[in-house]
């Protein structure tokens, strides 16, 4: 199979227009609507050679944001079951995903400049991350705040058992049930994340803040380009604050860990959200060799047969077969990590580590197909099939 082929495939395939909205769902079975830092993606790997499609993607995903300025994380576009976070405004989720937006609008412009594109984009995106740093950092802490793991777009990872009180071995139904309850509560708090969530479900997450220092220079470079002056020195203003803050906070035995709660609880699971920060650039140089060499590197935590675990095989929630009933961040390969972690190599200069994720890469997609996760030791895929961003891998092909 030639896996690139079958990439540009997938995303053809799983591509839809509704009134008038172009967008890729992440899976025809399984996610028949729009995500957002799935479409993020799909953008990112679509502007190498659909650039026209890869702007309409973002348009759509930006089509239903709120008056607050939140981008909702799923679109429904057409009536059907999956209605779990439906609430407020008509046909969307309230709840937001890592905010990749601005990265892709960058990265779209950067391979096929329109500035009527950007222009266009522009206000939506400033509105978005003004968001962000406004309502989801009540206390001016720097530090910004999901109120579900399913904000972190991994759905069930392990470092968010404590604050959900879930074991290490919960299964699939009881922790869908958790979040459903947290969903209840979300509603009952008309999604308030700085007067009422706080009190349910509060996390500081490594890999959301990471992302968002990145996308923040993004859109200082947006908004310097379109010479945008206030709106340049918010976003380089936040990213340092962001960055400085998560050193500060969050930063501990060489590490970032995720905290918890008004007390910054630290998460103390060790997760693929150590090495998040490289893609932001947050590791000094010296920390990254080390981070490299004795976490990712390391067959007994992070560095398995068939890539890099989601979860350290030490933790004890660690499962790399999932869930027979669909996906899991609890330990299974996920091809979005691994882009983010290449990206982050690459940056530091590690490029046959960042190589080897490629290859790893290819090598699951060959063999098990286009699924949603993998199970590191073995390979065979788990969850969804046809799964969009697994197109991710036309994007590594720099190393
Ligand atoms: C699952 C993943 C999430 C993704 C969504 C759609 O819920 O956990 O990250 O956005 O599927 O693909």
């Amino acid at each position: 199979m030639d896996v690139f082929k079958e990439a540009k495939k997938l995303l053809e395939q799983n591509r839809r227009t509704t009134d008038g909205h172009q967008y890729t769902v992440p899976s025809e079975d399984g996610y028949p609507y729009q995500w957002l830092w799935d479409s993020c993606f799909h953008a990112i790997i679509l502007a190498q050679f659909d650039p026209e499609a890869a702007r309409e993607e973002l348009r759509s995903a930006l089509s239903r944001q709120f008056p607050n300025g939140l981008v909702p994380h799923i679109i429904y576009w057409k009536p059907g079951i999956l209605h779990l976070f439906d609430w407020g405004v008509e046909g969307t989720s309230s709840l937001t995903q890592p905010p990749m937006l601005a990265y892709a609008a960058w990265e779209v412009h950067r391979r096929d400049p329109s500035n009527a594109f950007l222009e266009a984009a522009y206000p939506s995106l400033l509105a978005y991350y003004r968001f962000l740093v406004e309502k989801r950092d009540p206390r001016d802490h720097h530090l910004i705040g999901i109120i579900n793991p399913d904000e972190s777009g991994e759905d069930d990872s392990p470092r968010f058992d404590a604050p959900l009180s879930a074991a290490p071995d919960i299964s699939f139904a009881e922790h869908l049930a958790l979040r459903t309850k947290l969903v209840e509560n979300n509603t009952a708090c008309r999604f308030d994340a700085e007067l009422c969530m706080r009190n349910y479900f509060w996390v500081k997450d490594v890999p959301f803040n990471a992302i968002l220092v990145e996308n923040l220079r993004a859109l200082g470079h947006i908004a310097s380009f379109l010479k945008h002056s206030d709106g340049e020195h918010f976003a380089n203003l936040h990213a340092e604050l962001i960055a400085n803050a998560m050193r500060e906070r969050l930063f501990a035995e060489g590490v970032y860990w995720s905290a918890s709660g008004i007390d910054y609880t630290r998460l103390q699971v060790a997760t693929w959200a150590q090495f998040a920060p490289l893609f932001a650039g947050l590791y000094t140089e010296e920390e990254a060799a080390t981070l490299v060499r004795t976490r990712l590197l390391d067959p007994n935590s992070f560095y398995a047969p068939f890539g890099i675990r989601t979860v350290s095989k030490k933790e004890p929630a660690y499962q790399a077969s999932g869930y027979p009933e669909g996906f899991s961040w609890r330990g299974p390969v996920w091809m979005a990590p691994h882009w983010f972690i290449y990206r982050g190599l690459l940056r530091y200069g590690y490029k046959a580590e960042a190589a080897d994720i490629c290859r790893k890469s290819v090598a699951l997609l060959e063999r098990s197909g286009f699924r949603e996760c993998f199970n590191p030791e073995t390979g065979e895929g788990q969850g969804a099939n046809g799964f969009t961003w697994c197109a991710l891998v036309l994007d590594m092909n720099e190393a």
